[in-house]
């Protein structure tokens, strides 16, 4: 079987390429019919194949798709082990299968490596819920109040900032800076996630992110009753109350690792879909409850353009200098302090 790419060359499912992606197979294989392999594969021999010759890393989150996550990574994680990571890699080249937010927070820590993102569009709901003249106002009408901004946002606004946070350490965050409050930008849910964690006071904004907002209350109640035993994760993005119903509040990271130590045997995981596919298959003694939540934005990602992003050197993320230096104070900030799940 072949694949035609857009600019007319064919790759092809040869012997070669077969016994190259066996092992990846292997990883996917529930997921993904022998047909629809044979058109994957030969651009996962591609991909790793240029990879190599370039000297480059695949940096993937985990809601990257299994063929992407196990076929192509280098290293996968959530958004704060993926800062971490791209700080630690010899490569100059980096070419990260996330959102946009992640590839940028990759070039603020590492000016000195070309950063590529397949997809300039992958953006995020949080990113554009705010403004820099938003954070401005902001701050006039709390003077002196700290701006804690979680990473899912554009450069500029995190330049506005005292400091970073991700989903898993965003209450350690806010109690590092030893004040009563704190403007907290702008997940809304992550905010009043928080604020039943600390005392001090969190002033939220109203940002909300387009996939866990979707998830209810009452839908989760019916799993319960529909999966007995199950044991039910989710992500601070969820409204509280749904946070209140789990019986895990996490990162991503933190709800894989929360997967690997529990003896549960059949698990929800409340957020987007490709991640409980990633992770189904690493537990195939588990079971896995998955209702589809897409994000569209991580979606644009595929193997495609994956495989163009390497060879056309596309498309190259790149951050003023001013910008890049008050946003960098602020992410640096965060990353002395430990994962709080
Ligand atoms: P994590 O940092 O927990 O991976 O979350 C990123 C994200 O965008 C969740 O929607
Ligand atoms: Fe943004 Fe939500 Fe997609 Fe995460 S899942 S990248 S927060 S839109």
């Amino acid at each position: 079987m072949t694949i035609t790419l857009p600019d007319t060359e064919q790759l092809e499912f040869t012997p070669e390429v077969a016994e190259a992606t066996a092992g990846f197979y292997e990883k996917v294989r529930h997921l993904v019919p022998e047909f629809e392999w044979q058109l994957q594969a030969p651009l996962i021999y591609e991909i790793n194949r240029l990879k190599k010759e370039q000297g480059a890393v695949i940096l993937a989150h985990n809601y990257q798709v299994p063929q992407i996550f196990f076929g192509i990574a280098d290293y996968t994680g959530d958004s704060l082990g993926l800062a971490r990571e791209a700080m630690e890699v010899d490569s100059q080249t980096i070419v990260f299968c996330g959102v946009h937010f992640m590839a940028e927070t990759a070039k603020i820590l590492n000016p000195e490596k070309t950063v590529l993102i397949p997809d300039l569009e992958a953006g995020c709901s949080l990113s554009e819920s705010i403004t820099v003249e938003d954070v401005k106002l902001l701050k006039q009408s709390y003077p002196g109040v700290p701006v804690v901004t979680y990473v899912n946002t554009p450069a500029a606004i995190k330049a506005e900032s005292d400091i970073c946070c991700t989903s898993a350490n965003a209450r350690k965050v806010v109690e590092s800076l030893g004040v009563d409050r704190v403007l907290f930008l702008p997940d809304e849910y992550l905010a009043r996630n928080v604020q039943k964690e600390t005392d001090v006071e969190v002033i939220a904004w109203k940002g909300r992110c387009i996939v866990h907002e979707q998830f209810t209350v009452e839908e989760l109640r019916a799993y319960r009753e529909q999966f007995p035993g199950l044991v039910i994760l989710a992500h601070p993005e969820c409204a509280p109350d749904v946070c209140d119903e789990a019986d895990f509040v996490g990162s991503t990271t933190g709800m894989v690792s929360y997967v690997d130590r529990s003896d549960a045997r059949r698990i929800l995981l409340v957020t987007e879909c490709s991640m409980s596919d990633n992770v189904q298959e690493a537990h195939p003694d588990k079971e896995l409850v998955r209702p589809c939540t897409l994000c569209p934005h991580m979606k644009r990602i595929t193997l495609e353009k994956t495989l163009s992003s390497l060879r056309n050197r596309q498309y190259e993320v790149d951050v003023p200098s001013d910008v890049r230096r008050r946003a960098r104070r602020a992410l640096e900030r965060m990353l002395v302090i430990g994962r709080d799940d």
